[in-house]
């Protein structure tokens, strides 16, 4: 006889080890399956921490080498690579692991094995070592996440031709790094190997970079992350990729026509990323996909069949971690009877680089297309106090308003620590706030966050300090 669960879920990434949680803290009998050997998901294992990590230290390294410009004197700064990806280890092994421990505070049944549909109510597991156990679910939710897009169906090696997770633990700093894609990892893992020594050239298919963002805000972020030395070749497509010798050689064309070969001794190919749903077998149960494979889902996340739920990367929606937290935490209430609910016109969005970019609500060009009526309101890191005093000027804040309620609609910010700042006016935005509401709040000076304030007060120009 299979053991009998009130929820199965198949995944133990944010998703579905959050869903977990909560679905047990609500006094569901609960199990999760994951066949990757750690909790955690991609964003533990092989996604946000294992990036922030390097981000840290590269950033770090970059910094140090500035030491002495500003009295700091320190001779001889080395990297050693080998240590810095132990360091990255360690983090990544300390958060698994503290997932397993929640799991265990929480009574949820941990099964280490690769999950797949006997029916709408059965999961088959098949662990490591062969062996099949089955268990049963009155309801189930599959949080299976995302796997990297393949180009031209070329394989990723991980040591020449890498997506985010080679590009994750390289063994040496690349003379070059040709990175295809200039978005959220493209710029994130690009700005990691070009602080450690990588001439990094980024090959976009678009005009602009990080499609989606708002305008404004894309470009600056362009122009900071050229001066940082990092080279863009913009409305260009990749045409062929070859593994040449030691090297592998990249063939694109660009919109006026012409031609050209870059060489590099590793290709990162960060184009996206697609639904996860390999040897589900979902045909069993006649569950259908999209047309980019994601799990068709209604309002709360009920698939076709009732009991079968899905979230995370898995289903439509930006593929973020908080998002899929957010959709564990609904669907799990919902399974338990109560209202769960996600705010999807409120997903804050951060790209991890220096200085960080943290978005969250219309962008411009989304309201000019809505027909909203909007006030702007801006402020510059070069007039904030704190940023001048540690150096680190660039970028602005950009408060969208509607132009008759004045309620914010939006908040774009280039600049040191957005995406610790974007939390206050995720709070306020959750709130209906208007701009009025930012600007007459008190913020401590000197912080960053005071450009928030004043970008607030420029929406009606009555900033103080530009
Ligand atoms: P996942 O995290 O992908 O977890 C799904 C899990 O299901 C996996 O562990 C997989 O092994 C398991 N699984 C799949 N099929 C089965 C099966 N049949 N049986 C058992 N187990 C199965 N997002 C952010 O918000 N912030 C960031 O800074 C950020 N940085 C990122 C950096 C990189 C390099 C990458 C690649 C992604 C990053 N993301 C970031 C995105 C984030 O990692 C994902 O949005 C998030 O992990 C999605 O969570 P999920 O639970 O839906 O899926
Ligand atoms: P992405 O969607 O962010 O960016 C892909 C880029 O590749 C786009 O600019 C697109 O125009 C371009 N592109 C697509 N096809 C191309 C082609 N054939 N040639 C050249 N360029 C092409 O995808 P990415 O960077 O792979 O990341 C996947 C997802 O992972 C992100 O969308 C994000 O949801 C998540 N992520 C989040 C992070 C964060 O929150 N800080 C960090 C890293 C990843």
């Amino acid at each position: 006889m299979s053991e009998k669960f009130d929820a199965i879920i198949i995944g133990g990434g944010p998703g579905g080890y959050v869903c977990a949680i909560r679905l047990a803290q609500l006094g569901k009998k609960t199990a999760c399956v994951e066949y990757r050997g750690t909790l955690g998901g991609t964003c533990l294992n092989i996604g946000c921490i294992p990036s922030k990590n390097l981000l840290n230290l590269s950033e770090n390294f970059q910094k140090a080498k500035n030491f002495s410009k500003v009295g700091i004197e320190i001779s001889d700064i080395k990297l050693n690579l080998d240590k810095m990806m132990k360091n990255k280890d360690k983090a990544v092994t300390l958060l698994t692991k503290g997932v397993e421990f929640l799991f265990k505070k929480n009574k949820v049944s941990y099964f280490k094995g690769f999950g797949s549909f006997v029916s709408d109510k059965k999961i088959k597991i098949k662990s490591s070592d062969g062996k099949e156990t089955e268990i049963e679910g009155e309801n189930i939710i599959i949080a299976t996440g995302s796997e990297p897009s393949k180009m031209q169906n070329i394989n990723f090696d991980e040591e020449r031709i890498v997506s985010s997770t080679g590009a994750l633990s390289l063994k040496k700093v690349p003379k070059k790094m040709i990175v295809i894609g200039g978005g959220y990892i493209g710029l994130e893992m690009g700005s990691v190997w070009s602080r450690l020594g990588s001439d990094v050239h980024v090959i976009e298919f678009l005009d602009h970079i990080t499609p989606g963002m708002d305008k404004e805000i894309s470009n600056e972020f362009m122009k900071i992350l050229k001066k940082q030395n990092i080279k863009f070749h913009m409305s260009t497509k990749v045409e062929k990729i070859t593994k040449k010798g030691e090297n592998v050689e990249i063939e694109t064309s660009n919109i006026k026509g012409e031609k050209n070969s870059h060489d590099c001794d590793v290709a990162l190919i960060s184009i996206g990323r697609k639904a996860f749903t390999d040897k589900l077998n979902l045909e069993k149960i006649k569950l259908k996909t999209d047309e980019k494979g994601r799990v068709k889902v209604d309002k709360n996340f009920k698939t076709d069949k009732k009991n079968i739920f899905a979230i995370g990367d898995v289903i439509q929606g930006p593929m973020l971690a908080h998002k899929a937290e957010e959709e564990g935490i609904a669907v799990a209430e919902i399974i338990a009877g109560q209202s769960g609910h996600v705010n999807y016109d409120l997903i804050p969005g951060v790209i991890y680089t220096s200085p960080e970019v943290a978005t969250i609500g219309k962008t411009e060009e989304q309201l000019k297309k809505q027909n909203i009526g909007y006030k702007i309101g801006k402020f510059p890191f070069m007039a904030n106090s704190r940023a001048k005093a540690i150096d680190e000027p660039e970028g602005f804040v950009k408060i969208l308003a509607d132009n008759s309620t004045d309620k914010v609609l939006g908040v774009h910010i280039i600049g040191p620590h957005a995406g610790e700042m974007i939390a206050e006016m995720a709070v306020a935005m959750e709130f209906g706030a208007s701009s009025e509401d930012i600007a007459r709040t008190c913020h401590a000076h000197p912080t960053f966050s005071e450009a928030i304030k004043e970008a607030a007060l420029s929406v009606d120009k009555r900033q103080i300090h530009s």
